[in-house]
């Protein structure tokens, strides 16, 4: 079986994000979505809280899971036998990071591919701290979150 690891803080999960995992979730037989720890990243809400709003999100697509783990992503891959790390593109500021992490991780566990997939057009601009800001200024944020979890991202972050 082919198996994928989608890793992200996901805090929270954008319309950018699910267009990678359903993209993603068609090309292997299993893909997993696992909410990590970014070092450089202060969560607004908590793993569990993260893994609930992606679970809302893909619940429809029967060959995602979603999970949550305090480790290493190399680590984490090998636990799960998968033979890819997804990961998402926007722009060429995202490409020094991303292709270092690539690194580290094929170093960490060298079974595992990281690969990537170029974002759709109308999301290049859109990130997860970005949503969190224009919420907290009390602005729309529909455009960007699936619509069953724009609540729980007001709820927390809006004005
Ligand atoms: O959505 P993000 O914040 O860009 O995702 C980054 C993430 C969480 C995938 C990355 O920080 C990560 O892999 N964290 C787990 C710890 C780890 O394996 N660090 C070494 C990566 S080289």
């Amino acid at each position: 079986m082919n198996i994928a690891i989608c890793p992200g803080s996901f805090d929270p999960v954008t319309m950018g994000h699910i267009d990678i995992i359903t993209r993603a979730a068609n090309m292997f037989d299993k893909l997993i979505v696992v909410v990590m720890n970014n070092a450089a990243k202060k969560c607004s809400f908590t793993p569990y809280e993260r893994v609930e709003m992606i679970k809302k999100c893909v619940g429809d697509h029967k060959n995602i899971v979603v999970d949550c783990y305090d480790g290493l992503l190399a680590e984490y891959a090998a636990e799960k036998g998968a033979n890819a790390i997804i990961k998402g593109l926007r722009a060429m500021s995202d490409f020094e990071y991303e292709f270092q992490m690539a690194l580290a991780n094929k170093k960490l566990n060298p079974k595992v591919e990281t690969l990537f997939l170029t974002t759709a057009e109308q999301n290049m601009y859109l990130s997860s701290s970005m949503v969190k800001q224009i919420a907290s200024m009390g602005g729309d944020i529909s455009g960007f979150v699936p619509a069953v979890i724009l609540d729980d991202i007001i709820d927390r972050i809006g004005k």
